[in-house]
């Protein structure tokens, strides 16, 4: 197993963070929601029994194995982004003779720890993890002439505005190469009250994920934001096909983060994601416009959820 560290310069966050709460509306990248307790509490989120997402696309996955395995090469690589505890990409490594796994991911911990226990269960995989935040540009890959398989599970493309998506879609074209695929997870419903019960659990995994960026600042920038200042709100904006994550303040109040002081009014709220549940016409020009073109698609049976296959 190899590891590949680039750094992460540690005044990045320092910096997004005060533009992100200096703007109108205010926003904070949703990227630093993974550091090793919030990659904890996702994972926790994949296992709550109102986020249908993980379940139905670990299901639908394995259901067509047998075609994407006919539709794919044999020894290939598989990059999988933002590859977290790695349990959806075992289903495949085995089933497609996979030669080479690059885990990319943006919190250390987690990555190492996930990739070490998964090349202890695949000896025939050549397993390498890749320490970066691809949102702004790949780092070099360790590809050699293998032909390239991209994987981008769990809806994370919904992470992204459609500029955003397309222009991710892109980098992924170019460091995929010709004749490139990517296997690719979109979630669809349109149910506002399934969509709602899943980013707002019973069991407060959500909340405690997204009060976790908060958390994050009070460590590592040193915030003094008092414990309960902020509260998780989670929404479905069907005009705009997304759910919106903010964390609301729930009085007046007055912070400093890194040098800078920032009030907010009771109910004023930072947005912290988008989790954009792009229609099959809105998707299908984002692959368009981004160099891709649709191979194969598999929906499941309920309609909610839809995996692609796309080629360069
Ligand atoms: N890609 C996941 C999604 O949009 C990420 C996610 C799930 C998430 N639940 C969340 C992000 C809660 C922030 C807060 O479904």
């Amino acid at each position: 197993m190899t590891f590949h560290r680039h750094s992460i310069s540690a005044q990045s966050f320092a910096q997004e963070v005060i533009a992100g709460l200096s703007s109108s509306p205010r926003t904070l990248p949703p990227k630093y929601f993974y550091d090793q307790r919030g990659s904890l509490l996702f994972d926790e989120i994949c296992r709550q029994p109102e986020y249908y997402i993980t379940r139905v696309e670990m299901d639908l996955l394995s259901r067509c194995l047998h075609e994407i395995r006919a539709a794919v090469p044999a020894h290939s690589v598989f990059v999988e982004l933002g590859s977290g505890a790695s349990t959806k990409v075992r289903l495949l490594l085995d089933a497609l003779s996979v030669r080479r796994y690059v885990a990319i991911d943006i919190d250390p911990t987690f990555l190492l720890q996930s990739t070490q226990a998964l090349a202890h269960e695949h000896f025939n995989v050549d397993v390498h993890a890749v320490y970066a935040d691809f949102s702004q540009k790949f780092p070099p890959l360790p590809l050699d002439d293998f032909p390239v398989i991209a994987f981008y599970p769990g809806s994370s493309i919904g992470n992204f505005e459609p500029a955003g998506a397309v222009q991710l879609l892109r980098n992924i074209a170019t460091f995929a190469g010709s004749g490139g695929q990517i296997l690719i997870g979109r979630d669809c419903s349109t149910d506002r009250h399934q969509l709602e019960a899943a980013y707002n659990d019973k069991a407060g995994i959500t909340a405690k994920f997204n009060l976790n960026m908060l958390e994050r600042m009070r460590r590592d920038l040193g915030a003094d934001i008092a414990e309960d200042a902020f509260a998780h709100h989670a929404f479905f904006n069907a005009p705009q096909n997304r759910i919106e994550m903010h964390l609301v303040a729930q009085s007046h109040c007055t912070f400093g983060v890194a040098g800078h002081q920032f009030t907010f009014q009771a109910g004023e709220t930072i947005h912290t994601e988008n989790s954009y549940k792009y229609p099959d016409r809105v998707f299908h020009s984002i692959v368009q416009q981004s160099g891709w073109h649709e191979v194969m698609a598999w929906t499941d049976s309920t309609q909610r959820f839809t995996l692609q296959l796309l080629s360069t």
